[in-house]
């Protein structure tokens, strides 16, 4: 699994303003919808290209176009869903499939409630949007479900990542499939609960208020 921890300076203040309790939901979906824009930047820098000839008002020249089959953008509902206007101001050809998940509060166990994917999905390339990379089980079930339908190539940007995460995914798909992840941090670990400390809380709640 490739590993990029963004090391940039505006990502980083944004980010502690983010992660700052006092900072209201409004505030978080507008930082959660910058930093992913940020964090698309370099995630996309191995997005797929073919030469393009196009005539400008002085000259024909070829440049460059985005290779079919066109990407495709996951958000994981409930809180990747905050994730998707950020990517898709960068990539607004993507279409975008969705994946529905559930942590068991004290299992910690994933249940996927709905899934909106195409149903072949061979040589796309595919980015997954969770904020949080906490024990790697909600992105795994993701990747799953991307490689039953022929995905060999996952990009995963994450606002924040655990380290117990990262050594999970990496884990379980050495040899298997090309993983990447962007993230804004890599924290420091994970509590009891199952939560990344220092992190942010709870994405979903943070963003959306709690259900
Ligand atoms: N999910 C969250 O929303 N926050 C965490 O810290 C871990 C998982």
């Amino acid at each position: 699994m490739d590993l990029h921890v963004a090391d940039h300076p505006l990502i980083a203040h944004k980010l502690t303003v983010l992660r700052d309790r006092s900072t209201d939901s409004a505030r978080f979906r507008t930082l959660t919808d910058e930093l992913v824009t940020l964090l698309a930047y370099e995630a996309t820098r191995k997005i797929r290209i073919a030469p393009a000839t196009i005539t400008t008002p002085v000259a024909e020249t070829t440049g460059t176009a985005l290779d079919s089959p066109r990407p495709l953008v996951v958000p994981i509902l409930r809180a990747g869903l905050g994730m998707l206007e950020g990517m898709l101001r960068i990539l607004p050809t993507a279409e975008v499939g969705f994946l529905g998940m559930v942590r068991d509060d004290e299992t910690f166990e994933v249940h996927a409630y709905a899934e909106r994917l195409p149903a072949d999905l061979t040589g796309r390339q595919v980015f997954v949007l969770d904020p949080m990379l906490a024990t790697g089980g909600t992105l795994a079930m993701a990747i799953d479900f991307l490689l039953a339908r022929g995905v060999s190539d996952v990009t995963a940007i994450c606002l924040v990542s655990a380290p117990e995460g990262v050594e999970a995914i990496t884990e379980k798909y050495e040899g298997v499939a090309q993983v990447t992840v962007h993230t804004a941090a890599l924290d420091e670990r994970l509590n009891e609960h199952g939560y990344i400390v220092p992190g942010l809380g709870d994405a979903g709640d943070r963003l959306y208020g709690v259900v």
